[in-house]
Parts: C-alpha cells; sequence; structure tokens
C-alpha cells in the first residue's frame, strides 16, 4: 500500500529524516513510535506531502506520489489527521465532516451513516461549533471526517494525546473497527505503550531520524522497549 525508501527530510539545513525506509501493507496497521523529537510527525508531513523530501520514494498504491501535491494525494486514498487534530473551530461539527468528502472521486455530497455507527456522539453535536468540542471529541471529528473521504491509508499522528481515558477507549475501538470490518491500513503515530500494543500489526521505532527497529507487534520484546522507548 505505502513504501517509502530511502527518505531523507531537512529543515532549513538541519537534517531531521536519514534513509528511512518503511512498508505499510494493505489492510494493516504499522505503528510508528519514538521519543518525542524524533521526526515521526516530519516522517507524516513528507508522506502527505506537506514537506518536500530531499531524497528518496514515497510510492502509493503502486503509483510514485514523491513529488505530488497533498491534494493529489488526498485524492489517491490518503487520509491525514495531524498531530493537535486540526478541525475547523468556528465551523460546525456538520461542516468539518463535509469538508471530510471534498477528496471523495464519487462527490458524494451526504456524511455516509456508518460515520455515525463510527462516532455517534458527532450525531448528537451536528450544529455545535468545532471549537467549542471538548479536546476528546475534537479528536475524533478529526478522525471522522478523514474517515468520511473513504481513505485507503489513515495517518494518525499521536490520536491518545491529551485525551481522556474514556475517549481514548473509544477511539482504540474505531480503530480496531477499521481493521476487522474494512481494508483501510492506519499508519499510527504512537507514544502511548497499551493502546499501540493492543492495535498493531508491526511496529517501526525511530531515533534521531531514523528507523532502529522494527517488526512484528507480537515480536515486540521488553528489550526493544527499554532501549528505545522508555524515557
Ligand atoms: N517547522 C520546523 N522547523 C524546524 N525544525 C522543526 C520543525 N518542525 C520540527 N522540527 C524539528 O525536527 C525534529 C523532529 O520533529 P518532529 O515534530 O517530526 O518530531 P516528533 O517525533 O513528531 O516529536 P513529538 O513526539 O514530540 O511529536 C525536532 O528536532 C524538531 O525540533
Ligand atoms: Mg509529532
Amino acid at each position: 500500500m505505502l513504501n517509502i525508501k530511502h527518505l531523507d527530510a531537512y529543515y532549513g539545513e538541519s537534517m531531521v529524516l536519514r534513509d528511512v525506509n518503511m512498508e505499510v501493507p494493505s489492510g494493516k496497521i504499522v505503528c510508528l513510535m519514538g521519543r518525542n523529537g524524533v521526526g515521526k510527525t516530519t516522517l507524516l508531513k513528507c508522506i502527505m506531502g506537506l514537506l518536500q523530501p530531499r531524497a528518496g520514494s514515497i510510492v502509493f498504491a503502486d503509483i510514485d506520489a514523491t513529488r505530488s501535491f497533498p491534494e493529489e494525494r488526498a485524492k489517491l486514498g490518503l487520509g491525514y489527521v495531524p498531530q493537535g487534530r486540526d478541525i475547523f473551530p468556528r465551523l460546525t461539527v456538520r461542516e468539518n465532516l463535509l469538508l471530510g468528502l471534498e477528496v471523495r472521486k464519487d462527490s458524494k455530497k451526504t456524511i455516509p451513516e456508518d460515520i455515525f455507527e463510527l462516532f455517534p456522539v458527532l450525531k448528537t453535536m451536528l450544529n455545535r461549533k468545532g471549537g467549542n468540542l471538548s479536546g476528546g471529541e475534537q479528536q475524533q471529528l478529526a478522525i471522522a471526517r478523514a474517515l468520511a473521504g473513504r481513505p485507503k491509508l489513515l495517518l494518525l499522528d499521536e490520536p491518545t494525546e491529551g485525551i481522556q481515558p474514556s475517549i481514548i477507549l473509544e477511539i482504540a475501538k474505531v480503530i480496531r473497527s477499521i481493521k476487522t470490518e474494512s481494508d483501510v491500513s492506519v499508519l499510527l503515530v504512537e507514544q502511548y505503550l497499551e493502546f499501540v500494543l493492543e492495535l498493531g500489526d508491526y511496529y517501526y521505532i525511530m531515533e534521531k531520524g531514523t528507523v532502529v527497529a522494527q517488526g512484528l507487534m507480537a515480536e515486540l520484546s521488553e528489550q526493544v522497549i527499554k532501549e528505545h522507548l522508555a524515557i
């Protein structure tokens, strides 16, 4: 589904990603982990086309997307939920969700009902301004908006960050149902270990801009966790 090879990226003259290689297979959940500042968000920005890598390639659904614009990647089927969510605070929940439909090929203009099955709480607040939702509700709205565009691959950047436990459980439930009931792939950036251990099929761990460990989630060892993730 997604294939990243030898990716280098910079902010100005400082190198932030170095020779990153990664694969997200179709229908799988891949978790990208690593301490603060190692380059996880930067990698998602490169995948989405918000930052141009200096070297390397990004192939998505067999199409070389390394140089395409973010809108083109969205149309190809990349959905992105940025860190800190990024919903439109002055638009209503309904308007936020409708914006998510823009990338769809079928130019459908009504919010699909399954979105409300995944996030029943949103149905009760359709006319509320996004900015008046709690942090957890905004996170759910951001995920719902991305899913409304019917992505093939969903990029989620730390969806549990600063979110209360009850909503973390809701979000976990949604990711679980994406896994069991659809063929959507997920690249999940997350530092909350229990969450990734339960949901992930594969893991990648980054340090200083490069991948230092990877494998099957079921085989992630205490040793690796201690070495690369413990604070
Ligand atoms: N716009 C920017 N300009 C310059 N440097 C940046 C910019 N954004 C991030 N950086 C730097 O690039 C490095 C990687 O940042 P990035 O946000 O990708 O890390 P991260 O792994 O997502 O961290 P966190 O877990 O805290 O979200 C950090 O050293 C950060 O300070
Ligand atoms: Mg980040």
